[in-house]
């Protein structure tokens, strides 16, 4: 045998003897799907071994050879949490949530977009809920429902209205610069608390334009990004953006807004950020940064 023929002959016995390592049921009741065959476990699996296994691992752990040194690190499916669904924090995702994130991918990750067709794409998500059976298997278990904001109370017509209502609720109803960081002059702050909470500021906290790293049930701290700077991962417009909002980022410090914040401020914040993330690599960012310095 020649040494090529013998290292493709060594590596298709591995990839059998992984294909076994996590053995399949005859049919399985998940969770968003019902019952779930074989036949498309098996199809699930070969698709996970084909383009996901590199990273999320064969046992699902997100510990594949590929993943070393990765920041964020990949999803470890075996804990049955997930990030970016559109239920509120806490809640299973929808298979539409899996599939929207698939064929998205996550910015700013090695999560890539996969263009996987429909068939191969639905049996890969039931594989991968059978990394955690606790969450997903039986009749008992549910996934959430999508967060309700209804619709876009300012649209195009209002935006400029919208954003500058948006600059007050970020810093001065949901205080989101807690964890982000803020982005107005302590003048601007002072002047939207008096509107919103009856007096001006006196102090300022200050940490105020640092970003705060934050625990998660993932392993590793969180960074809230900085929207003139890191990529948004789950989210382009602005309705995306405030389904995001709404919804919160499970296993994370980012909680959902839905029912602490009224929906038309949800939707005003969420201009506002698009607005930031506008001036992502922009002299608009740059002049931004110089004032706040002042
Ligand atoms: C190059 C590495 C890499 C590959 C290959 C990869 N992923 Fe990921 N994946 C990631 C990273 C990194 C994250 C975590 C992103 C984060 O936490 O923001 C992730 C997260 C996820 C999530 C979790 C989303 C959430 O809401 O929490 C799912 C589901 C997922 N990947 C599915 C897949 C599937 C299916 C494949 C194969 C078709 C795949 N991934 C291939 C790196 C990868
Ligand atoms: C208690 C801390 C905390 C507060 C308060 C908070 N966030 Fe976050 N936020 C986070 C963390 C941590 C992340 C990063 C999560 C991750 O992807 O791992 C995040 C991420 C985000 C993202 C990006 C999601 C993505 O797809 O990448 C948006 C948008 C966001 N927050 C908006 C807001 C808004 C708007 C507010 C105020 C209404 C707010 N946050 C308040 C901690 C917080």
């Amino acid at each position: 045998m020649n040494q090529k023929i013998f290292v493709l002959f060594a590596l298709s016995l591995s990839l059998v003897s992984c294909m076994q390592s996590h053995e399949l049921p005859e049919e399985i009741t998940l969770a968003g799907a019902g019952v779930v065959t074989k036949d498309t476990l098996y199809l699930g699996k070969t698709t996970y071994m084909e383009y996901c296994f590199a990273c999320h691992g064969v046992n699902g752990d997100g510990k594949g050879v590929a993943s070393k040194g990765l920041i964020p690190p990949p999803r470890d499916f075996t804990q049955g949490i997930y990030k970016f669904g559109w239920v509120m924090a806490g809640d299973l995702p929808t298979d539409d949530d899996f599939k929207r994130i698939i064929r998205k991918g996550l910015h700013g990750t090695a999560m890539l977009k996969w263009d996987i067709g429909d068939k191969r794409l639905n049996a890969v998500i039931q594989y991968l809920k059978t990394f955690a059976p606790k969450v997903w298997k039986g009749s008992d278990k549910k996934v959430g429902k999508w967060v309700d904001i209804g619709a876009d109370p300012y649209t195009i017509a209002r935006k400029s209205h919208a954003i500058a209502k948006g600059a007050e609720v970020y810093h001065s109803v949901a205080m989101c610069q807690t964890c982000h960081r803020a982005y107005g002059t302590k003048a601007e702050l002072s002047r939207w608390n008096q509107k919103y909470n009856g007096e001006p500021l006196t102090e300022f906290d200050q940490d105020m334009y640092k970003l705060k790293t934050q625990e998660s049930e993932f392993g590793v701290n969180t960074l809230p990004p900085d929207f003139t700077w890191h990529e948004v991962r789950s989210a382009d417009t602005v309705s995306e953006i405030a389904l995001r909002v709404a919804a919160g980022v499970s296993g994370t410090a980012m909680p959902a807004w839905k029912d602490t914040i009224e929906d038309n401020e949800i939707w005003a914040v969420s201009y506002y950020i698009r607005s930031l993330m506008d001036l992502k690599h922009t002299p608009g960012r740059a002049s931004l940064m110089r004032k706040l310095e002042n």
